[in-house]
């Protein structure tokens, strides 16, 4: 090959730029953001080059595949975990790699594995929370879902794609929650809480690592020889394909000036372990003048290029580049089998996190006991004497109002063809592949019910963004989002609507404009009209339940948190709408529980629950720092008790051997066997997830009061006692020393069990470690 040939094979580039000259000039090694008909062309653009070596084809394929129309698009990865069920996240990567395969993709910038803690980032969404255990457990089922297996060694099914662990790492640590600015991370910080779920699907053979926009200590993670090269190869043997983010070779030159131009930016990424860039054209000159001018040796190069041209190898290109293929394509895309996945997965995103006994909503005893009602209020007799009308009876009415009760594109969050991230897409998803809130209620209420839907309010009103170009290539960035206005008139509507109905159901959240990538947050407060409605709805004194459809934990006001139920729906996906009326109709359990702490106030952020152990002063004056709701919460149509938590050695008759009080002693590289009774104590079936959390009592350094290392979704009949066991390896119950390395420390440690990081939630038993 010669040396621009190697170069080209290093580069991913944007293939709604100039495909021709990409390929034909660049032989470019990867595109990405491409259409299945540019696929065809792109094949073809290949055959003309010398060395024919076929394209690696990149998409983000987030929740579901976002850029085909009529695709499965799930809940986000955020409401992904509010299920807490690895076995259906796994489903759903499954489904997203048998269509986006079909289409011709091989790879997918999924999953991201970036620990949610200053919730003002307007990535939260994309993100499985705040824990690093359950994040490693969901991205792990997403890595095998989409992969089928390692993918670092040996060769990758038809029907799979290739995974991406993103944003490695501590790119969501960044000052005020704002995207892609300097990380505040010590080397001891990430490998306390931020490298552990991806050390994990490294070595479970994650295809791929996708690097982080920031820098950290000063030093951009892409040029990050520590993290790269000693850490990520190094310690934890590595042997998958680095990948850069969008243009991070270029910014370092035009946006963080750390490098003076091209060629020593390129020979630094090079130097540092980068295999593909993306969409930095100058790489192609910059790398060549690097080599030329000695900042750069051919060898460093060529190891990068290798990596490359052995993932082509191992994934079969060079015998089938694999293409779109049409029959396929009719068979998978957004099949019936795979809406069921959608909908079992949207069922168990949804969290019910207040309810005051009005849900389930029972439409027709609520009917049946304001028929009742009617007739006593009015003083008349039981038989009319206008007979004909007295038979008739009145059509009950829901008010569903809200912004986001029949807003199909916005119920499928980001990424998903709709936020101007695709321009082949305009126009998002077709309407009739998506279910609103409005559609289900109107297609599960009996026929005596009426939906009454009024919007009353918007979210944003779309402007031209004020600070002009977003990239310096000239591409005009799409219209920003303003809070909008209170429209009086349609929020009168709305009130009116509510005075004469049984029920309330206010949908309201989030909208593209105010989150994903470079759209963080100053507030976490409902935007736009929204508090105002939902004050003037609560004012009516009629039972009123609020669906929060937002993206992350928003703060909410008095009239949403006084309200009769409140349940969050993280971006729901296609099928968001029917799994939330549902649950609220009782005909699905709520079974979500919260993968991530909602505060009381955007002052108290960070809020997440395994913080430092403080001291005295470490409270606000004039503000609690109780989250709204915490880590782990989330309600059932029924109740659940639970036992005292046992405590022996796995592989021996364990607990029974050990009631509770009585230490049980373990060595490292021992397993602890966990035992604990759940027993629904109410009369429907409902699900639970027992969580096992474990603190250390006294540690060398300080560290957090208690940490998730186990959880099990379970579902029990009414009545039902069930035991569930849990093994916790000893050499999990480290902490990160002062010297950064990560040990087991000899002493006396707690082990709670429950139905939520909240300690009056948690069972308790104790434990030593000699
Ligand atoms: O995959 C994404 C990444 O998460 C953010 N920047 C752009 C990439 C490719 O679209």
């Amino acid at each position: 090959m010669t040396l621009r040939e190697k170069i080209g094979q290093m580069m991913q580039l944007d293939a709604r730029g100039d495909l021709d000259d990409e390929i034909l000039r660049v032989n470019v090694g990867s595109i990405l953001h491409t259409s299945p008909d540019n696929l065809y062309r792109a094949a073809e653009l290949v055959r003309r080059t010398r060395l024919r070596i076929p394209l690696i084809i990149g998409e983000d394929l987030i929740h579901g595949y976002s850029f085909y129309p009529g695709a499965t698009i799930f809940p986000e990865q955020l409401g992904m975990a509010v299920s807490w069920n690895p076995s259906l996240v796994e489903k759903a990567a499954r489904v997203t790699a048998v269509e986006g395969a079909s289409t011709g993709v091989h790879w997918t910038f999924s999953p991201v594995l970036c620990i949610a803690r200053d919730t003002r980032w307007g990535r939260v969404g994309e993100t499985f929370g705040e824990d690093p255990h359950l994040i490693g457990e969901l991205a792990s089922a997403m890595v095998r879902g989409y992969q089928k297996g390692p993918a670092t060694e040996g060769s990758l099914d038809a029907d799979a794609i290739l995974a991406t662990a993103k944003h490695f790492a501590g790119y969501s640590e960044t000052q005020g929650g704002r995207d892609a600015s300097e990380a505040d991370l010590s080397h001891r910080k990430l490998a306390s809480w931020f490298l552990p779920p991806f050390e994990r699907v490294a070595k479970e053979g994650c295809g791929t690592f996708m690097l982080g926009y920031e820098s950290i200590e000063g030093v951009p993670v892409t040029f990050n020889k520590w993290l790269l090269s000693d850490v990520l190869r190094g310690e934890w043997g590595y042997r998958g394909t680095l990948i850069t983010d969008w243009d991070n070779v270029g910014r370092s030159v035009w946006e963080q000036h750390v490098q003076p131009d091209y060629t020593h930016a390129a020979a630094a990424a090079v130097k540092a372990g980068n295999d593909l860039v993306m969409t930095t054209p100058q790489f192609y000159d910059g790398a060549y003048d690097a080599i030329q001018s000695g900042l750069l040796s051919e060898k460093e190069l060529d190891a990068a290029v290798g990596r490359v041209l052995a993932l082509k190898f191992r994934l079969g290109l060079f015998e089938n580049p694999r293409l779109p293929d049409p029959e396929r394509i009719r068979a998978v895309i957004g099949n019936d089998e795979h809406g069921r996945v959608n909908l079992d997965l949207a069922r168990e995103s949804v969290a019910l996190l207040k309810n005051d006994g009005v849900l389930p909503f029972d439409a027709d005893a609520v009917a049946a006991a304001a028929d009742t009602n009617t007739t006593a209020a009015d003083g008349s007799d039981v038989v009319s004497d206008d007979v004909e009308s007295s038979s008739v009876k009145p059509r009950r009415r829901i008010a569903l109002v809200g912004p986001l009760a029949d807003d199909a594109q916005t119920q499928l969050g980001d990424w998903a063809g709709n936020s101007g991230q695709v321009t082949w897409m305009p126009d998002g998803h077709p309407r009739e592949t998506i279910t609103t809130v409005k559609d289900a209620f109107e297609a599960l209420l009996p026929d005596d019910w009426e939906v009454v839907y009024r919007r009353g309010a918007d979210v944003v009103d779309l402007v031209p963004d004020p600070e002009g170009e977003f990239f310096p290539d000239g591409q005009p960035r799409p219209k920003v989002g303003v809070p909008a206005a209170i429209d009086e008139s349609m929020l009168n509507e709305a009130v009116a609507a509510a005075n004469e109905s049984e029920l309330i159901v206010a949908v309201v959240g989030d909208v593209v404009q105010l989150i994903g990538e470079g759209c963080s947050t100053a507030t976490l407060e409902l935007v736009g009209a929204q508090n105002a409605l939902l004050d003037a709805l609560y004012a009516t004194g009629k039972p009123m339940v609020v669906v929060l459809m937002s993206s992350k934990p928003q703060v909410l006001p008095e009239s949403a948190m006084n309200a009769n139920a409140l349940l969050w729906a993280p971006s729901p996906g296609m099928k968001g709408g029917q799994a939330i009326a549902e649950i609220i109709l009782g005909l699905t359990e709520p079974t979500g529980r919260l993968p991530i702490t909602f505060p009381r106030h955007v002052g108290q952020l960070p809020v997440y629950y395994n913080q430092i152990r403080g001291q005295h002063g470490n409270r606000y004056a004039d503000l609690t720092q109780d989250p709204a709701f915490a880590f782990g919460e989330g309600l059932s149509y029924t109740t659940f008790a639970y036992g005292e938590p046992t405590i022996g050695h796995a592989g021996l008759d364990h607990a029974e051997d050990a009631p509770t009080g009585v230490m049980t002693t373990f060595t490292r590289g021992d397993v602890i066997a966990v035992s604990v009774d759940v027993t629904n104590t109410g009369d429907r079936v409902g699900s639970e997830v027992v969580q096992a959390y474990v603190g250390d009592l006294v540690t060398s350094v300080s560290w957090t009061d208690r940490e998730l290392k186990a959880f099990r979704k379970i579902t029990l009949q009414p009545g039902e006692t069930r035991t569930v066991r849990f093994e916790i390896p000893v050499n999990d119950c480290s902490i990160v020393d002062a010297a950064a390395r990560r040990v087991v420390e000899s002493g006396d440690f707690e082990l709670l069990v429950g139905h939520s990081s909240r300690r009056e939630d948690l069972r308790r038993a104790t434990f030593t470690v000699k």
